[in-house]
């Protein structure tokens, strides 16, 4: 394919090479990147690790991964003959200055082979502690001199809290230009989150009813089958709001409220977001009791197999206080939005893996109907399906047919499946194409960090200072505590589930 826009030459170095985000969606995202065109005709990816691998065996490695996980089904020979021997693996240690001299070997090299000055992305797939180690090293090395060329991708999470953010923060901006920092969230990679971006500014019959006027609440729901898996180390310390709420679910909440932007220009776009992190109402403690709610999973079954307790996962705590589920109201006080809930749940072990945004508007002035023919009746949704099923649907009501007046509700859909026949790019091949192309829109800024943490810390340390007397309070395969529910339903709502849809 011969695509529109061209990346550059590029030298793109892992650290993290033999981890686990590396095997699902870095080198899946990369070969498929390859496949459809948009790799540069010079690239080279440098994986690093303290595991001794030659380049073979760390390409073999790769491959594998790349079998078992890529979208695109297992690698055809010679596409991967052409995609491999562009892969290469260094042993390195992240402390020791020497790695870093031979990172700086390795690119001169390619930028005389190839009479160009490469792109140099670094990107670090690696535990979040490693980041300031990493970052002040490359500095050291004279790795990051030229900020025309040199990009570093931060996976999340992206601080503990907003002091740590802070620091981190003003580590790399001791070392790298804001252009040159990519903050990773890889939900504003999926296509369907994009596309709410598109849908509403794109289209001028939404604007009209996006307001306090049309519009009576919204939820955003990321409910999870999974339980912590392997990740009880890093999971037990972090916790649903740290891992969930503070950037995905904050950032989902941002594209469904920020105001128009003026382009589609990185900052422009990222300026209405933090507008609107900037305008949620802040939490007392009080408030913090009245409008969040925290959740831990026991046992349970799901689809049919016995699955332990939060608190008997490996690598947890036996006697842990984190959350997997939490469930917030927020408000955004601005014009558009006064006084309109937003609630947000997140959970782990949760009835259904699903990702959905309602939006539910307010109810019609006046009835002209008799009751008999409105027994099912229902307010308008939107209904935004980020996954598993990608879809937009708008609920209206409709008659029925028959002689009779009856209304039902119906859907019209917008169904990804049903409209395209090609294969929807995964979020990490999207968000590594654009740190190859320089375009900035769909990673955070350090602003947006800060006021995202800046908003949940009263919640995060009211719960740490209280803890929760009654965990684990929800059951695997349940959609969470109780206490969820009442959050919403004291103001005479109900979380909306979409039916799962038949697998086909
Ligand atoms: C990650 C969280 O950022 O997102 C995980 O750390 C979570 O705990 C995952 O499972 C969910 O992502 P997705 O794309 O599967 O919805």
């Amino acid at each position: 394919m011969d695509s529109k826009i061209k990346t550059e030459p590029t030298v793109f170095v892992v650290f993290g090479g033999t981890g686990d985000l590396t095997s699902r969606k870095i080198a899946p995202a990369l070969y498929n990147l390859f496949l459809d065109g948009w790799m540069p005709a010079q690239f080279a990816i440098i994986g690093t690790g303290r595991t001794h691998f030659t380049d073979d065996k760390f390409r073999e490695n790769l491959l594998d991964d790349i079998n078992q996980f890529s979208r695109s089904g297992k690698a055809a020979k010679a596409k991967w003959d052409a995609f491999s021997k562009n892969i290469f693996y260094q042993v390195s240690d992240i402390n020791d200055a020497a790695s870093y001299k031979q990172f700086g070997k390795h690119v001169d090299k390619f930028n005389s082979d190839w009479k160009v000055k490469a792109n140099l992305i670094y990107y670090l797939a690696v535990s979040p502690n490693f980041f300031p180690i990493i970052a002040s090293n490359i500095s050291k090395a004279k790795l990051a001199t030229d900020p025309l060329k040199v990009r570093i991708v931060i996976e999340k999470p992206f601080g503990h809290d907003l002091e740590t953010a802070k620091e981190l923060n003003k580590l790399l901006s001791g070392i790298f230009n804001e252009c040159q920092i990519y903050r990773i969230d890889h939900y504003l990679g999926k296509e369907t989150v994009q596309n709410m971006m598109a849908f509403r500014f794109a289209n001028s019959i939404m604007e009209p009813l996006w307001n306090r006027n049309y519009i009576e609440h919204v939820q955003i729901s990321v409910t999870e089958q999974l339980g912590v898996e392997e990740r009880g180390d890093y999971y037990d310390g972090a916790g649903a709001m740290r891992d969930m709420i503070q950037n995905h679910l904050l950032q989902l909440l941002c594209h469904i409220a920020m105001e128009p932007p003026v382009s589609f220009n990185a900052d422009e776009v990222r300026n209405r977001k933090v507008d609107v992190l900037k305008a949620m109402r802040r939490f007392s403690p009080d408030d913090v009791r009245m409008s969040a709610v925290r959740g831990q999973y026991g046992s349970g079954w799901m689809e049919g197999k016995e699955v332990p307790g939060y608190r008997e996962e490996p690598k947890v705590n036996p006697d842990s206080n984190t959350e997997t589920f939490a469930a917030v109201k927020f408000f955004v006080d601005n014009w558009r939005w006064q006084d309109v809930p937003f609630y947000a749940r997140t959970g782990k072990r949760m009835h259904q893996s699903s990702s959905v945004i309602t939006i539910q508007f307010k109810d019609v002035p006046h009835l002209i109907f008799p009751i008999e023919a409105v027994e099912s009746w229902q307010q308008n949704r939107l209904i935004i399906s980020i996954q598993p099923e990608m879809s937009i649907r708008l609920q209206v009501q409709a008659k029925r047919p028959g002689l009779d007046m009856v209304l039902n509700t119906v859907d019209m859909v917008f169904d990804y499946k049903g409209t395209y026949t090609t294969q929807p790019p995964e979020a990490y091949e999207t968000l590594i194409l654009d740190t190859m192309l320089g375009d900035q829109t769909l990673f955070m800024r350090a602003d947006q960090v800060e006021a995202a943490w800046d908003l949940i810390m009263p919640i995060l340390s009211t719960w740490q200072a209280k803890k929760s007397l009654n965990f684990p309070n929800y059951s695997a395969d349940s959609w969470g505590p109780e206490s969820a529910e009442a959050l919403i339903a004291r103001d005479g709502f109900n979380w909306f589930t979409l039916p799962v849809s038949k697998k086909s």
